[in-house]
């Protein structure tokens, strides 16, 4: 479906080290939004101009000339490299299949694919294996089609939808680079129609009963569906307790959203516990927060609670993990294994539910 844009805010300072954005959208003719707190929004990207020129002219192409996609048909080669196949991040499926059919790359196994695959795009693969350059036209087959980018739903409306995102960008082999759908959003002027579409995610939901107590945890970007999560629960007049822990880097560059989380505080809907990384010499991280609050937060969970993590899978969310199942150790008497299974049984009941990325 088409969505526009109505607004597009940088909440980061300029002189931040990230930027991120929280940009609005609607239907295009004010149509009703069908959406729940805790599902995706899909965006189909544009990939980078200046890429597909260098792509171009390493591959030594007008871009006139045309090919058949699968999806797309018919199209000439500059529209394929602009709008239909994946060009800024190189799928580690091209290696394996450059080693098994070309004899090309020494690497050792799969894992090795995804590190090399990290940070490289479709033009330093060029770079470094020109024979595939070579190809010309041909090496368009071995593209993946341009995958939609997923976002955490951060609103709860029928007529707007919000995203919360950090443009991707880095410098890797002496190129700057720019994440495709990031920077594409992070581009757009009200007004502007994407491509989007809606995804369900049953497994991050808040509870039927809006008597349930909610415990929130989100560092970065991974505070995006809990905006949604308080947008619906300060509509209940005798709702359950809600509790935040948000962690970023600096309060002054990067506190994202801090007066609206500010503003439900003091109007007495939410329990804000902040952690900036980067204020102090040493790292004061979310499960910092949440060991400091441990009494109140397990009579939450004995109370019922539902606990809600979103944010990096790499970092945020083994810490959290390992801090329950820690508590669960201690508080119940359980060895490792036993607090293990609890906390998966936890998450087949729903009692704990992950949104990490
Ligand atoms: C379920 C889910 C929910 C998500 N929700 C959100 C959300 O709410 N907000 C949000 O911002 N994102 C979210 N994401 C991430 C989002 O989908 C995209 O992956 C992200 O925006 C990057 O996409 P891109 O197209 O801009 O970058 P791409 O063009 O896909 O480039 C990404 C690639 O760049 C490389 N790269 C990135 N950073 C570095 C670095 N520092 N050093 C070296 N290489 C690097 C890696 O190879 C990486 O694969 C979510 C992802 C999932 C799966
Ligand atoms: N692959 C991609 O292209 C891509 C793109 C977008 C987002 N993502 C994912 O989305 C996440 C969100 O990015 P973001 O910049 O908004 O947030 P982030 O990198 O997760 O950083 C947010 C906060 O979390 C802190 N943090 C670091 N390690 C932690 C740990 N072990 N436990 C708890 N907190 C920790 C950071 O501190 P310090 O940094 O000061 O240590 C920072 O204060 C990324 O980590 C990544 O997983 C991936």
């Amino acid at each position: 479906m088409q969505l526009q844009i109505t607004q597009s805010q940088l909440l980061t300072a300029r002189s931040a080290i990230k930027s991120v954005y929280l940009v609005t959208l609607q239907h295009p003719q004010g149509e009703r939004l069908s959406y729940q707190p805790g599902d995706w929004l899909t965006v189909q990207a544009i990939n980078p101009v200046e890429l597909v020129r260098q792509l171009l002219e390493r591959l030594n192409l007008s871009g006139t000339e045309t090919v058949s996609l699968r999806k797309a048909g018919e199209v000439s080669v500059s529209e394929a490299l602009g709008r239909h196949l994946e060009i800024t991040q190189l799928n580690p499926a091209i290696l394996n299949k450059m080693q098994r059919q070309l004899q090309l790359g020494e690497w050792s196994d799969r894992s090795a694919m995804i590190e090399y695959a990290y940070g490289r795009d479709i033009l330093d693969l060029l770079t470094e294996f020109p024979q595939m350059a070579r190809m010309g036209i041909e090496f368009l087959d071995w593209l993946a089609p341009l995958a939609p980018r997923y976002y955490s739903i951060a609103s709860a409306s029928d007529k707007t939808v919000q995203v919360l995102f950090k443009a991707v960008r880095y410098r890797f082999n002496d190129r700057d680079k720019s994440g495709v759908a990031s920077n594409f959003l992070a581009s757009l002027s009200c007004g502007d129609l994407i491509e989007a579409d809606f995804k369900e995610n049953p497994m991050f939901k808040l509870p039927d009963d809006p008597q349930t107590p909610i415990v929130m945890f989100g560092a970065g970007t991974g505070l995006a569906p809990f905006l949604g999560f308080m947008q619906q629960r300060v509509r209940e007049v005798n709702g359950g307790d809600n509790l935040l822990f948000f962690g970023e880097t600096e309060k002054a560059n990067a506190c994202l959203c801090c007066d609206q989380l500010e503003a439900w505080e003091a109007a007495g809907r939410l329990e804000l516990f902040l952690a900036f990384s980067r204020d102090q010499a040493e790292k004061r991280y979310v499960q910092h927060l949440m060991d400091e609050q441990r009494e109140r937060l397990w009579f939450l969970w004995e109370a019922g609670a539902v606990i809600y993590i979103c944010g990096s899978q790499k970092h945020l969310a083994p810490a959290l993990e390992g801090l329950w199942q820690q508590w669960f150790i201690e508080e119940l008497a359980l060895d490792a294994a036993a607090a293990q299974a609890l906390w998966q049984q936890s998450r087949k009941q729903k009692r704990i539910q992950l949104d990490v990325y």
